[in-house]
This record gives C-alpha cells, sequence and structure tokens, in this order.
C-alpha cells in the first residue's frame, strides 16, 4: 500500500503501524480537502446541476492512471488489485495548495486490495468481507485487474447520472436500448459513453486493460476537450472554499 501511495492520483500514506497488544494498526493519509465523489454527487443532486464534462474526462484519466500503477509498477512482482473501487472511495482535493484551484483525483482506501501474487494462488476471496454490493462485477467474486476497470466504469456511469448507485441510475434492467449504449446520457458526448461503455463489457476478457484505457481516454480527450462546452464548476463543500 506504502508503495502504491506514491503515485499522484493516490491518497498518500504519511505512517503506518501496528500496536499488537490492542490488535490494531493506524494509517496516517494524505487529508483530501473536497472529499469523495458520493458526497460530490450528494451537493449536484439537490440543485440537480450536472458535472461539468471536463471533470468527467479529469476523473476517468487520472483514475485509469493511478489502476495502470496498481497493476503493472514500478515492478510487476508488487501488482495489487483494488477490488473496492466506488463513489465513496475515491477523493478530490486541490493540486498543491489552497491558493492553486486546480483539482487532483485520487484513489483511496486499498481495505479490500490484494497482491496479484496472492490472487494468483487462488486466495481472491481474502479480504471481501466489507465489500460493497452494488458495485460487484459481473464475474464477482472471481476478481483480476478487469473487475477494477468494470469498477470504474460504473463509478463514471454514476457521475453522468448523478446516482449513488448504478442500479438506480439508467441502468436497470428496465432501460431501454438506447440508455444502455449511451451509458453517460445525452448532456455528455458520444466519446465519452463509448469509453464507459468499453469498460462495462459482460467479459473480463472484452474489457480494456488499465495501460490501454488510460491512453484511450487520454488520446478521446485531446481530441475534444476544445469543443465541450464551459460550464459552471464543481459544487465545493463550504470548509474548503
Ligand atoms: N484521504 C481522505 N481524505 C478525506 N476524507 C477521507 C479520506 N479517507 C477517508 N475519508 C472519509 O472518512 C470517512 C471514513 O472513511 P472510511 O474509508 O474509513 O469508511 P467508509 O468509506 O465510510 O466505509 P467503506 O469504505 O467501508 O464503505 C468517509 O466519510 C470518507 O469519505
Ligand atoms: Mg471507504
Amino acid at each position: 500500500m506504502k508503495q502504491a501511495s506514491q503515485h499522484r492520483n493516490i491518497v498518500n500514506i504519511f505512517d503506518a503501524f501496528i500496536i499488537p497488544r490492542k490488535m490494531s494498526v493506524s494509517i496516517y493519509l494524505e487529508y483530501c480537502k473536497i472529499g469523495s465523489l458520493s458526497a460530490l454527487i450528494e451537493r449536484h443532486a439537490v440543485v440537480q446541476r450536472p458535472l461539468p464534462e471536463h471533470f468527467m474526462w479529469h476523473t476517468f484519466q487520472q483514475i485509469a492512471s493511478a489502476l495502470e500503477f496498481c497493476h503493472y509498477g514500478p515492478r510487476r512482482t508488487f501488482a495489487i488489485l483494488h477490488r473496492d473501487i466506488k463513489l465513496a472511495n475515491i477523493f478530490i482535493t486541490y493540486r498543491h495548495s489552497s491558493r492553486d484551484r486546480r483539482i487532483m483525483v485520487k484513489l483511496g482506501d486499498f481495505r479490500c486490495a490484494i497482491s496479484a501474487q496472492d490472487r494468483d494462488n487462488g486466495h481472491s476471496r481474502v479480504g471481501l468481507s466489507r465489500y460493497t454490493p452494488e458495485f460487484a462485477t459481473p464475474e464477482n467474486p472471481r476478481y483480476s485487474d478487469a473487475s477494477d476497470v468494470f469498477q470504474l466504469g460504473i463509478v463514471m456511469v454514476c457521475l453522468c447520472n448523478l446516482s449513488q448507485t448504478w442500479r438506480k441510475s439508467h441502468e436497470g434492467r428496465a432501460a431501454s436500448k438506447k440508455q444502455r449504449n449511451r451509458p453517460a446520457g445525452p448532456k455528455y458526448s458520444k466519446g465519452l459513453s463509448e469509453a464507459i461503455q468499453w469498460c462495462r463489457q459482460k467479459y473480463p476478457r472484452d474489457h480494456p486493460d488499465a495501460y490501454m484505457l488510460h491512453r484511450a481516454v487520454v488520446g478521446c480527450y485531446d481530441s475534444i476537450k476544445w469543443s465541450l462546452p464551459r460550464v459552471p464548476d464543481l459544487i465545493l463543500p463550504h470548509r474548503s472554499r
């Protein structure tokens, strides 16, 4: 976990220690001032203000980059799977200080994470007791890199629909084919829907790996960002303004 937190899109771990007498673990984390994506959706849903598309692409790129780091590097031997990617475990903060108003999106809460080595040795159920059913993948409990990518797709659908869970959004059984093919909805570009749809293929073998996804999202955003409308910014929590 400490190694993973070296990446700029992963919540930094400052210190961690075990107190054997109390059988407890303490972890000191970087504080992300703007809070979680779940809290952000809550603020926007109250006033029904959609999130800006630029923010969607920034989130998509940055979390895909964090996943690429978890799955591939810095050394393959260190690869880990997160296994609990959801709105409440992705955080937003300012890039450097509150004077620099640009924001960063960071993956946090590695409580369900497992090393790829343990997964390969058949321990894939270990640590899943706190797993969140609303973000479950079709292949659950057989977990792989592709499952993290699938969950990132769900997070993006929730952001586009200002919904806390994907089943409650326009994804349920009753959804029309048009809605299923355009998961980002009509307010967002077709490119965003296509990138999200790619992550949410039924079979894990059809998902992009994090490396491919990261590059595809960067490329797609670069080609359309000039055409995206300027819309009001994110609604920030009072304490961080
Ligand atoms: N790095 C962070 N910066 C800011 N807030 C954080 C950070 N990490 C966690 N939090 C907030 O602290 C609270 C507790 O987080 P924690 O991950 O322990 O539990 P949880 O996310 O509520 O539970 P679970 O992950 O099991 O669903 C949450 O409200 C979360 O948004
Ligand atoms: Mg959490």
